[in-house]
């Protein structure tokens, strides 16, 4: 019988170079590796990463550049929905894996492989995002997750690396997992295990305040969508970067929560997201002057269930599709300017003006130009109180 075919979703980090090799040996089967470019930064460049996987055993080894998919089908709505997860968390890790695990079925279909695998552990989110998307997507395919099944520590993975040649720098004593892209960055264990512990310095490399100067962003949105940077054209995934590298390079854009896994567990997670952050931060501002209330506040209700969705694997479930149809029909005046306020720990709005927006300077005024007809208001308020009233005129005040 012909070998199983296995594409493994490979970062190039320890664990997935042990994974090539011991589905290889163990389970006796080819392993494709295919790494996805999503905007990580990584130690190596793409071709030592790809080589890596070859000298673990893969029969075969893949780099995508997914950047600009992965800014405009899933940043980029998630962005529009203001999508943070228990109100803090942008979401940078549940983004990734559908876009990952569309690439692993469309090379396991090319390959003609059996299975798909990953290197998540069975304590996080991760494994359910690839495991849930990959059955939406193509449920004959097998998902295996060998980091479930080996039950190495750290020190067994770097032992069996060593053991096996697979050429790979890794320290002993760097204690942190990391995961990382366009939308930002996580960064869990160590020290942070402890949640009253302060995170260490070490770990953060988007947020290390360098820039002192204060500074204005301008932000460009047209329909919902960022274009353009201090009136510079930009494609969504560079624009992206570039928002990243400015915010970030003052200090802004941490988060430290204690989060809920889909799999029952509270964890301390530490995150930095300047991009995301401000971004979303920027685009909500401008909802606020463009966005009729009702339309914002059923809006509003609605962004943390779509979180909730994407955070728990179902990014392919009929209902995100749907709010993500209702989010689309809101954007279409969602385009103006925002301005971002830049000092050392600071990003806030400091200004935003729509190209159709619903503020009113006559309407708002409290100057001479005011077009506001006072006498309407007495009526308005009368009736607004008449239930209210008739309740104390037939019943007696409340206590
Ligand atoms: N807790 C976050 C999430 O579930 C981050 C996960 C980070 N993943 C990692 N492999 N370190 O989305």
């Amino acid at each position: 019988m012909a070998k199983q075919r296995v594409v493994l979703a490979y970062s190039g980090g320890l664990d997935t170079s042990v994974a090539v090799h011991w589905i290889t040996q163990e389970w006796d089967a080819e392993v494709v590796a295919l790494a996805v470019d999503v905007g990580q930064s990584t130690d190596d460049d793409w071709d030592t990463i790809r080589n890596r996987a070859l000298a673990a055993g893969a029969v075969e080894a893949q780099v995508v550049d997914a950047r600009e998919e992965f800014a405009t089908d899933l940043c980029l709505p998630a962005m529009r929905a203001n999508a943070l997860y228990e109100g803090k968390y942008p979401l940078v890790s549940s983004l990734s894996r559908p876009v990952i695990v569309r690439h692993l079925v469309r090379v396991a279909r090319e390959q003609k492989a059996d299975a798909v695998a990953h290197g998540c552990t069975g304590k996080g989110n991760d494994q359910v995002r690839f495991e849930v998307s990959t059955r939406a997507l193509a449920p004959d395919l097998d998902v295996l997750a060998p980091v479930r099944v080996w039950g190495f520590t750290r020190e067994d993975s770097i032992d069996y690396a060593a053991k096996h040649e697979i050429p790979i720098k890794v320290r002993k004593d760097n204690p942190y997992s990391i995961d990382e892209n366009l939308w930002g960055r996580a960064i869990e264990c160590g020290a942070m295990e402890d949640p009253w512990a302060t995170p260490p310095e070490e770990p953060f490399t988007l947020t290390n305040q360098t820039a002192t100067e204060p500074w204005e962003l301008t932000l460009r949105f047209e329909a919902g969508v960022p274009v353009a940077v201090d009136g510079k054209q930009l494609p969504l995934h560079e624009l992206i970067a570039e928002v990243t590298r400015v915010v970030g390079s003052y200090g802004w854009g941490r988060v430290d929560m204690v989060e809920n896994r889909r799999v029952g567990i509270k964890s301390r997670e530490v995150y930095e997201c300047p991009g995301s952050l401000a971004l979303i931060m920027a685009h909500a501002d401008l909802e606020s002057v463009t966005l009729e209330r009702d339309l914002m506040r059923e809006k509003a209700r609605l962004e943390p269930r779509y979180a909730e969705l994407v955070y728990d694997g179902l990014w392919h479930s009929p209902l995100r599709r749907a709010l993500d149809a209702f989010v689309d029909s809101t954007q279409e005046m969602v385009s103006g300017d925002v301005r971002l306020g830049l000092g050392p720990g600071r990003c806030n709005v400091v200004g935003r003006r729509a190209d159709k927006g619903l503020y009113d300077y006559e309407l708002a005024t409290y100057d001479a130009a005011d077009q506001f007809r006072h006498q309407d208001a007495e009526g308005f308020v009368r009736l607004w109180g008449l239930g209210l009233e008739t309740i104390a005129r037939r019943q007696g005040p409340p206590e």
